[in-house]
């Protein structure tokens, strides 16, 4: 058992989807638990009273005071390239992709730039608490193989691609229908499948694919098994317009993807804030998925999700952050806008159903759920510690917090990257919060 450890702390992890139990019965909580974790993967997760007096001599335990242990986030739409754009001032979709994206993303053809970025992107992931994320990469290759190259080393479980776009941007940065296929292919047999990485089939949005490439996608997103299918969706009604000049013989923005064979099990559609109820119904009948990015959807001033809508019709949603149109790498941060974006629509989102939407509906939006997303025993050990003394304000709240419920929401609504004392993947501690010297622990 000497690969064995044990983490004590609180434990909360999500069990069902809380639209279909309920909230009270979508959680399994230990006060005072310990997480046992061999060889990279869940073994047990119990009360530590009861266990501790058997555990074998020779299993470490951790233990964390004030401390709450959850599966590590899950972040369903994101983009690594465009890190360095993040909070770019003034424009809505179609103009910020044209002012700040594009410039941008034309650098990742250069390995190097690409490497260092994605370094530094998945460190800011698992300051984050996130251990999984579905990634755009740029239209080159170089970009995927720097992202998959840092993202194995590190053992992470992560899905990128290439991103398909042959017109509707900058020469710089397009491909064709013929070497976005071959390019991606390459990629797939390189990277799909290897370790803990999958391959996504990354046609940018409709305006910026020709017919023949969203062909030649829908070919490969059938060609290969388990590969994913990545793209944005009616986001902002601009572009929603723009679609329907491009492709006028079809009967909406879904019906684009659909009819080329961009739909199905493992295909996740960014944002869908302007879907039709029509549309939600094929989501839902194809086990697609939507990722809902509150913090992008605000700052560009796309619109309000209506998530109660997506869950009455059965879509997969999970939680997406959409660096760089979103503002936070943190999904506690998304939660926090998610809250509000439902709350101008009059629709609440409790904390249970928070949680599950950052992690097991995240993992099954994903079609990971049997890897990741709790700590059902054999899972893959990917898991956060938060902090309850992360700040003095987050402290003096959750002191002041009579149920586990209140705890919980005030520490998505207050936490972000601080919250995040310790992140694990697959059993291994891959970022530990550097505690400030002034920042001392504040109780009251
Ligand atoms: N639609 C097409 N490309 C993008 C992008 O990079 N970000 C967002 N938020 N929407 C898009
Ligand atoms: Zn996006």
């Amino acid at each position: 058992m000497s690969q064995c450890k044990a983490y004590r702390a609180s434990i909360l992890h999500s069990i069902a989807n809380p639209y279909d139990v309920g909230a009270e019965n979508s959680y399994e909580y230990f006060e005072d638990g310990l997480l046992v974790v061999e060889s990279g993967a869940v073994v047990s997760v119990v009360d530590a009273e009861g266990l501790l007096p058997s555990l074998p001599a020779d299993v470490e335990v951790i233990h964390y005071q004030d401390a709450l242990i959850t599966p590590g986030f899950i972040d369903t739409h994101i983009h690594y390239p465009q890190t360095g754009i993040v909070g770019s001032y003034g424009a809505q979709l179609l103009d910020w992709l044209e002012i700040y994206v594009f410039p941008c993303e034309g650098k990742f053809g250069d390995a190097d730039i690409a490497s260092a970025q994605a370094d530094m992107f998945l460190q800011e992931l698992l300051r984050n608490g996130t251990t999984t994320a579905l990634v755009f990469g740029t239209v080159h290759k170089e970009s995927v193989d720097a992202f998959f190259e840092q993202a194995s080393k590190l053992n992470l479980r992560m899905i990128a691609g290439k991103v398909l776009m042959d017109r509707n941007a900058p020469e710089y940065l397009l491909d064709t229908a013929d070497t976005g296929y071959a390019d991606s292919k390459e990629l797939i047999e390189r990277w799909h499948g290897k370790g803990r990485l999958s391959y996504a089939v990354t046609p940018r949005f409709a305006p910026t694919s020709s017919p023949e490439q969203l062909e030649l996608a829908g070919k490969l997103f059938n060609e290969f098994p388990d590969l994913y299918m990545h793209t944005h969706i009616s986001e902002n009604k601009k572009e929603i317009e723009w679609v329907s000049e491009l492709f006028p013989e079809r009967s909406g923005y879904l019906d684009v993807y659909d009819h080329h064979g961009l739909i199905g099990e493992r295909a996740v559609f960014a944002h869908g804030v302007h879907l039709h109820d029509d549309e939600c119904k094929r989501l839902s009948d194809t086990g697609s998925a939507v990722a809902f990015c509150p913090t992008s959807n605000l700052f560009l001033g796309s619109g309000l999700l209506d998530l109660e809508r997506l869950e009455k019709q059965g879509v997969r949603v999970g939680l997406g952050t959409d660096i760089g149109g979103g503002t936070s790498f943190s999904q506690l941060q998304s939660l926090n806008e998610a809250y509000k974006v439902l709350q101008l629509q009059g629709q609440k989102l409790d904390p249970f159903k928070a949680l599950y939407l950052a992690t097991l509906g995240g993992a099954k939006s994903l079609y990971l759920d049997e890897k990741i997303g709790n700590f059902e025993r054999g899972k893959e050990a990917d898991f956060v510690v938060l902090d309850y003394n992360a700040t003095p304000l987050i402290s003096h709240r959750l002191n002041r917090a009579s149920s586990l419920q209140e705890k919980l929401f005030a520490l998505i609504m207050l936490g972000d990257d601080r919250a995040v004392k310790e992140t694990f993947s697959a059993g291994k501690s891959l970022h530990q919060k550097q505690f400030a010297k002034s920042q001392k622990k504040a109780n009251q």
